[in-house]
């Protein structure tokens, strides 16, 4: 398997922060799909949710993956992927085709909290979040449900660590500690 590092799970389970100390660590490339997605469309997410509602965001979220998974830029040494760090949004996993190109791309990584801190976590961005406002139900609730929601989804993945109570830097050592089993085929020249 290619050297490649994924994190999901919901919403302000800190997937972002995590991604670049984690890539920051290996050395790695880190990639951000939200932020591509938005650089895509040439506007924030909740624009996008604006103008093209869900199914637009979703669309242009598996072009995205898509493109990431099949990263044209190859080691010319050993035809490896580069390696990297790639954060995707709350909702990707959900959809199967995603899940499948990301497992092929790489080791997936569940970041989890509880509904309560994730409520504490996102406070006032709340009000940014589309996922968090569709259904105007109080936020403690729409959290419990989205997650309940995803459940199945999120126990697709490999590793799974609950960063409640933990700050980045613990988070990106519990990785490591969980990614030590896992045998990269890499080139030595690529990391
Ligand atoms: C979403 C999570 C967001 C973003 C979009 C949809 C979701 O990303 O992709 O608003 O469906 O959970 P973060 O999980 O990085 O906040």
């Amino acid at each position: 398997m290619a050297p490649s590092v994924i994190l999901t799970g919901f919403m302000a389970t800190g997937k972002s922060a995590v991604a670049r100390a984690l890539a920051r660590r290996l050395g790695w490339r880190q990639i951000d799909c939200d932020a591509e997605i938005a650089a895509r469309a040439g506007k924030p997410i909740p624009e996008i949710f604006r103008t093209a509602g869900e199914a637009g965001f979703r669309a242009l979220e598996r072009e995205v993956i898509d493109e990431l998974a099949n990263d044209p830029h190859r080691c010319a040494q050993c035809g490896q992927r580069r390696p990297s760090v790639i954060a995707t949004g709350g909702g990707a996993i959900v959809d199967p085709r995603n899940y499948a190109q990301l497992s092929r791309a790489g080791v997936i990584v569940c970041l989890t909290a509880r509904p309560e801190v994730i409520a504490r976590r996102v406070g006032a961005s709340a009000r940014s979040r589309p996922m968090l406002t569709q259904g105007g139900k109080p936020l403690k609730e729409r959290i419990a449900e989205l997650i309940e929601a995803r459940r199945e989804a999120y126990a697709r993945a490999a590793i799974t660590i609950d960063t409640s109570d933990l700050h980045i830097d613990q988070v990106v050592e519990a990785i490591l500690t969980a990614l030590a089993p896992y045998r990269w085929e890499r080139c030595r020249r690529s990391a």
